[in-house]
């Protein structure tokens, strides 16, 4: 019997001596969600689904504690993580350059590896320039943070990325929400507070990462042109998985790139590394490169990640068939969610569709009773979604088979009534369970 990793045991809260002492987060931690989930699944007697260790690369399939599992909960939307062309200029490139940029790319220099995947970016956007931070998220929050002060405003999606949200409490700026995906909401707002700021920014998915849905791209343009705003689109999802050739959301909607002040994406989805970057103009990143605080006070992408990256873009240019394959796959799951009965809510059939389930606890043990079945996906609750549309969220990628998805969404359909016959019995039990 392999040993099992210790998050993956059944974990039952323990009282701990700083509990109640003003250093303790034990008290603070209940409040989070997930927590209440392993908490709930410990009474039951149910391993934590949360932090499990895989024993390989996840891809369509992968091994935990030795056991195969189908895998729907990677990004590697493309499934070119692990191709042996950058398995091998990986190795190149540790040969001469290690695993480190060793200090911030401003004081310690550069790498050609940088250079080369920021040029390709732009290049890829056909936009003048590209800085790419060590971080996705840090890529967000530190550009907005830095760019915008207290006499501008930020317009951003009511369900944009909490990267989005942070970079934006931390500029100082005017906060405005708008519905998701409501440009009518959007426009609302813009007529009623764009003019007592002096810059306004509007920031926008390209594919909205809890629910797959596209927001109309060509008319938010329209309303940054009319109120003279900034736009940023975020394209952690969009890259790789819209368009022809995974060319993104200007494929998509067949725009103009510089109709977009910041083209923004992650690179640890379809590019296979961690990371982030801003396309736009010349100026905008040499600004960013000279002041944006996370990069500038933070070190340089490791020279290996940043060849990674830049080989995985080759490879989805060179290779249209895999962003082919990953449509066609996601349009099945959606219409056989469809026909089984299943809540998919908003997707469109692009590499993300949820499946909508209602109550957070449900979800979790219905994540558990698929994880039982070889199956792991992983659910999604209140507070990264609104209350009531907890779901179970897929990723789909190019190497999955239609197999794969009758397997799981038949599970689904068995384990769901099961999963809500238990979260009833156990609020019969312990009423202090909500
Ligand atoms: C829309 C969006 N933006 C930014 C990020 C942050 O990217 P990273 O995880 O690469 O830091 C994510 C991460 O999932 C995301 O979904």
């Amino acid at each position: 019997m392999k040993k099992k990793h210790p998050r993956q045991v059944a974990q039952t809260p323990r009282k701990s001596a700083l509990d109640n002492g003003a250093a303790g987060f034990n008290r603070a931690r209940s409040k989070l969600s997930f927590d209440r989930l392993v908490e709930v699944g410990a009474k039951m007697g149910m391993e934590n689904p949360l932090f499990v260790c895989h024993e390989r690369a996840a891809k369509a399939t992968t091994l935990i504690n030795g056991k195969e599992y189908l895998n729907f909960s990677t990004y590697d939307y493309l499934d070119i993580n692990t191709h042996p062309e950058i398995t091998e200029a990986v190795t190149q490139t540790a040969r001469t350059f290690g695993t480190s940029a060793g200090a911030s790319r401003l004081v310690g220099g550069e790498r050609p590896q940088h250079l080369a995947l920021e040029r390709a970016i732009a290049d890829l956007y056909g936009v003048e320039d590209c800085i790419v931070y060590v971080s996705g998220h840090a890529a967000n929050v530190s550009t907005l943070g830095f760019l915008f002060g207290a006499r501008d405003a930020i317009f951003y999606d009511g369900l944009a990325h909490n990267s989005l949200v942070q970079g934006t409490r931390l500029s100082g700026a005017v906060k405005y929400s708008y519905a998701h995906n409501d440009c009518a909401a959007l426009e609302a707002l813009l007529k009623k507070h764009r003019a007592k700021h002096k810059r306004a920014l509007i920031v926008t998915e390209g594919l909205f990462s809890m629910d797959g849905n596209i927001p109309d791209i060509p008319k938010i343009i329209g309303l940054k042109q009319k109120y003279n705003c900034m736009l940023l689109v975020d394209e952690a999802h969009s890259l790789g998985v819209l368009g022809k050739t995974g060319r993104g959301v200007c494929e998509y909607f067949d725009i103009a790139p510089t109709d977009v002040d910041m083209w923004m994406s992650t690179l640890s989805k379809c590019m296979c590394g961690c990371g982030g970057f801003i396309a736009g103009s010349h100026e905008l990143i040499e600004y960013l490169k000279y002041g944006s605080p996370g990069f500038v006070f933070s070190v340089g992408m490791p020279p290996v990640i940043a060849e990674a990256c830049r080989k995985a873009l080759e490879i989805m240019l060179r290779e249209p068939e895999r962003v082919q394959q990953l449509q066609n796959i996601t349009k099945y799951f959606l219409e056989y969610a469809k026909s089984r009965g299943l809540d998919t809510g908003q997707a469109q059939g692009y590499a993300i569709v949820p499946i909508i389930v209602g109550e957070s606890i449900t979800t979790g043990i219905l994540s558990i009773a698929l994880l039982k079945r070889g199956i792991y996906v992983m659910p999604v609750a209140f507070p990264a979604v609104k209350e009531g549309t907890a779901r179970l969220r897929f990723f789909l990628s190019a190497a999955h088979r239609e197999e794969h998805v009758r397997q799981v969404l038949d599970a689904i359909v068995d384990e769901l009534p099961k999963a809500q016959a238990i979260v009833e019995q156990y609020r019969r039990e312990h009423q202090d369970a909500q």
